[in-house]
């Protein structure tokens, strides 16, 4: 009898090591209709994540494993499996242009739609997508900063600062985060709200602790779920009540009533979300790697003192906030974001996943497959002579206002690129002009990591030594 079950037993054992096998080799070896780029899917499920999330210096201008890839596979597309899924990256200037303009659907692992919500307004259909688009850029585009944000953005940013600047030294990144999370909730709940204000703030820096581990078993989606939730339980007292509206509730609640309308509750909540998510942690990041690379080059530190001091002395009233004409009037300090905006990018800034297999650069892009376009471009020779130094100055008598070309895509391409790129220029802008003020130095221990987004593991400190309006 137990030579039976042995046997049976060795049988079983024998299938699902035979099953096992397939499945890797399936894993190992995807099917397409086309020619898949060469590469590699690593360790079933794992792929290769962990050596793609490793940590790296931010001044380094491509990651240790692109180059390791780049270099093994001859190609400057391959193929991986990332976080799950099955994954195409490309550092060719070409393909990465071509996928922005051919898929329009805006590409995310499973972990990251789980944070940002299952039915996330930007990752749902075309005309979803396109809606919330153009609401967004009602929200933040350059009508909007122009006439009523930047006066917002600006007091909120410089009270920040200039109380930070009294206790000698503050935490830029952290000074920055605050106010835009104050600017969107007040723009949200209205002015009078503070009570609700301060919920959803605490709701914020609850949820922003760590949500971008970008991993398997992400502790953030618990926090959206409570922020959602917290959000939408406001929204819906505010729209009983009748009271005076936050000016982005105004258009949102001014679309709900409109007949045929794709907006309802649950997707202003997730619009919302995401559009606090994204703010806050996003642009904070790029600011305070400006600022280490602002730190590190006195004569860029002083160029930019020069361009700030010369607005402030010539403005008549010298406690009036900042105006739209001397916005656009900061040229150095316009070069010096694009230029950072140049150096940074080291990750991929066009995410897709079409809808059919699309044939891109001799190779098959499958449907269903993530795109990861790395814009490489930007540390090209023959683009960009002398790459790999930061010089703000190559942008002088360029095109310093534009966000997208074949050479330079900080914010993506096509249709998904950035909704936010002014809303982020204008407040690193902002940032700026009140920190140039003052004569202040990065604090040494300040260290800018990459791991797929920004990270100071030892903060963003400034020390503030002096005043310098209290020489005029
Ligand atoms: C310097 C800061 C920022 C950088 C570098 C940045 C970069 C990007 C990139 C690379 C994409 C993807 C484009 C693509 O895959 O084609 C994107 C999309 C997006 N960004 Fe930003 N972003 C920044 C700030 C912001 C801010 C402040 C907001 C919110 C106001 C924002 C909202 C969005 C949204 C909603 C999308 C999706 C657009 C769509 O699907 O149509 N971003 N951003």
């Amino acid at each position: 009898m137990s030579e039976v079950y042995g046997l049976v037993l060795s049988v079983i054992v024998s299938l699902i090591v035979l099953k096992l096998c397939h499945w890797i080799y399936k894993w190992r070896n995807p099917k397409c209709k086309g020619k898949l780029p060469p590469g590699s899917m690593g360790f079933p499920v794992i792929g290769e994540t962990f050596e793609f999330m490793r940590p790296f210096d931010f001044s380094l201008v491509i990651s240790p494993y692109l180059e390791k890839r780049i270099s093994r596979y001859g190609s400057k597309v391959f193929r991986t499996s990332l976080f799950g899924a099955k994954v195409i990256i490309s550092t060719d200037p070409d393909v990465n242009m071509e996928m922005a303009k051919a898929s329009s659907q805006l590409g995310a692992t499973d972990s990251l739609r789980r944070i940002f919500g299952e039915n996330n307004v930007f990752f749902k259909n075309k005309d979803l997508h396109k809606y919330v688009r153009n609401l967004t850029i009602r929200f933040v585009g350059p009508e909007s900063l122009k006439t009523r944000l930047i006066h917002d953005i600006d007091t909120l940013l410089r009270n920040h600062i200039e109380n930070g600047a009294l206790s000698g030294s503050f935490d830029v990144r952290e000074a920055a985060i605050k106010a835009v999370g104050e600017l969107i909730a007040k723009k949200v709940m209205g002015e009078t709200e503070s009570e609700a204000v301060k919920d959803l703030g605490l709701c914020w820096s609850a949820f922003r602790a760590n949500w971008f581990n970008f991993s398997y078993n992400i502790p953030g989606t618990t926090a959206r779920r409570k922020a959602t939730t917290l959000l939408k339980a406001l929204i819906q007292k505010k729209q009983a009540s009748k009271e005076v509206l936050g000016e982005f509730l105004d258009v949102i609640f001014d679309e709900m009533e409109k007949d045929g309308t794709a907006l309802d509750i649950d997707r202003a909540v997730n619009l919302i979300f995401t559009f606090s998510l994204l703010s806050q942690e996003t642009t904070p990041g790029i600011l305070g790697a400006i600022l280490k690379l602002v730190a590190d080059r006195p004569s860029v530190m002083q160029e930019l003192q020069r361009e700030h001091e010369v607005i402030i002395r010539n403005r008549a009233d010298k406690e009036a906030g900042l105006t739209w004409e001397e916005y656009k009037s900061m040229t150095f300090t316009h070069m010096v974001i694009k230029e950072t905006l140049r150096f940074i990018s080291t990750q991929p800034t066009v995410h897709r996943i079409p809808g059919q297999d699309l044939q891109i650069g001799g190779y098959t892009v499958p449907a269903g497959w993530l795109f990861f376009g790395i814009p490489q471009v930007h540390f090209d020779e023959e683009k960009y002579g002398d790459p790999l130094t930061f010089n703000p100055w190559r942008w002088q008598g360029k095109d310093i206002y534009g966000t997208v070309s074949r050479d330079y895509m900080p914010f993506g391409a096509g249709a998904t690129h950035c909704v936010g790129s002014e809303f982020a220029k204008l407040t690193i802008a902002i940032v700026l002009h009140h920190l140039s003020r003052y004569r202040w130095t990065l604090d040494p221990k300040t260290r800018v990591l990459r791991k797929y987004s920004l990270i100071f593991p030892a903060g963003c400190k400034v020390h503030i030594s002096k005043d310098l309006t209290d020489d005029h």
